[in-house]
């Protein structure tokens, strides 16, 4: 029989999808990463103005159309006063094909990635897709990621860093005095900064800043994506955006491993993206709304939870047994070690659901946590 490549055989399942099968079916499901919203109407509406003219039928170019490239370069100046050129951004099957053909573009068999743990699950998984060697770091106490940390964990085999604010599993934000240093770094070190903007703009505190308006090399590469800001993680609609020589590199991998982001999606995301930007205001406050009652109930159940300031997701401290004790009880959250070893210890709340819902699991959450005390 046919071996498997050990790239792929050093890869599992994520440990969320795990707790999703163990779960009843009738759970209260707080694991899920994606927003309990719909797709603004008037993103539907352009997708299926441009099947019924037919206009999506066909591939488009490999970056995706203009129009699209023109709407991601003009929400860049708006919303990051960062001058994009069109001619330098993919468009990608959601945030996780960006950050697949940033890595395959830059890590070299044996290049070291570092990234954050507790952090996104991909990044682990892309690091060893690419032939790289995983470089977790651990957060400070607040659950951001420290730029010293960063910097002491670079050698010479770094081949990139990944900053991912405001951060899933943590909902932390870094500042922008971070994301200056993470600038710095990326320039004096000569690695590259991969920044992961999904949830730029599910933020409560604070401002979103990208290291991309600190750089003084080419050498932070941009992912962000519709799934979250616009609630269309179905639709599979992200992109990546960097100088014109990384640009050509990934393009390279995007050809060949998707040929081009799904059309009725890419004209949905120009929509969102050019659109009214009320729908996702709304959705930022109505998570912070939640928020506050999750912050609020983990204090009074004595659970140690940094304040979650962006994102959709809290990460208290719970004690042992816990997890499971909620699980049996029928609400599913994700144990903090699917984000990485230092995530033990911790449990992932997603709040993307309604409050009534929310207040049911935190009643239940309270009897596990009387349970294991
Ligand atoms: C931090 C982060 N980055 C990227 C992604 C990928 O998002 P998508 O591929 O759905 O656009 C996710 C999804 O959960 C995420 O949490």
């Amino acid at each position: 029989m046919t071996e498997f490549s050990s790239r792929v055989e050093q890869m599992s399942i994520s440990g969320i999808r795990e707790v999703f099968e163990a779960a009843g079916e009738d759970a209260i499901n707080l694991g899920l990463g994606q927003p309990d919203f719909p797709t603004p109407v008037h993103a539907r509406e352009a997708a299926t103005e441009a099947i019924d003219a037919g206009e999506a039928d066909g591939y488009t170019s490999n970056k995706g159309t203009r129009e699209l490239r023109e709407a991601i370069a003009a929400k860049h100046e708006r919303d990051n006063n960062l001058a994009v050129d069109p001619a330098n951004v993919i468009a990608t099957a959601g945030g996780s094909e960006a950050l697949h053909i940033v890595m395959e573009a830059h890590v070299e068999s044996g290049d070291e990635v570092v990234f954050p743990d507790p952090g996104f699950v991909s990044y682990d998984a892309l690091t060893r897709l690419a032939g790289g060697t995983a470089r977790p770091v651990p957060l400070r106490e607040d659950l951001t990621l420290d730029p010293a940390t960063v910097e002491e964990a670079i050698t010479d085999q770094t081949a990139a860093f990944v900053v991912n604010s405001p951060a899933n599993p943590t909902g932390a934000v870094q500042s922008v005095e971070d994301m200056r240093a993470f600038a710095r770094i990326a320039d004096e070190h000569d690695v590259v900064c991969v920044s992961d903007e999904v949830y730029e703009h599910m933020i409560f505190e604070g401002e979103h800043r990208s290291p991309a308006e600190f750089a003084e090399t080419d050498n932070v590469v941009l992912v962000n994506a519709c799934s979250k800001t616009y609630s269309m993680t179905g639709w599979r609609l992200g992109w990546v955006t960097a100088s014109h020589e990384r640009t050509e590199r990934m393009l390279r991998v995007h050809q060949y491993v998707q040929a081009c982001a799904s059309a009725p999606a890419q004209y949905a995301a120009e929509a969102a993206l050019s659109g009214p930007q009320d729908p996702v205001e709304e959705m930022a406050a109505a998570f912070e709304r939640r928020r506050d009652l999750l912050v609020d109930a983990f204090a009074e159940m004595g659970l140690d939870c940094p304040t979650p300031e962006g994102a959709f997701y809290a990460m208290p401290r719970v004690p042992e047994g816990w997890v499971d004790e909620v699980i049996d009880r029928g609400v599913v959250v994700v144990p903090g070690e699917a984000f990485g070893d230092e995530g033990e210890g911790y449990a992932r709340i997603s709040y993307a659901t309604d409050i009534e819902t929310l207040e049911e699991a935190l009643d239940i959450m309270r009897e596990a946590t009387a349970a294991v005390q």
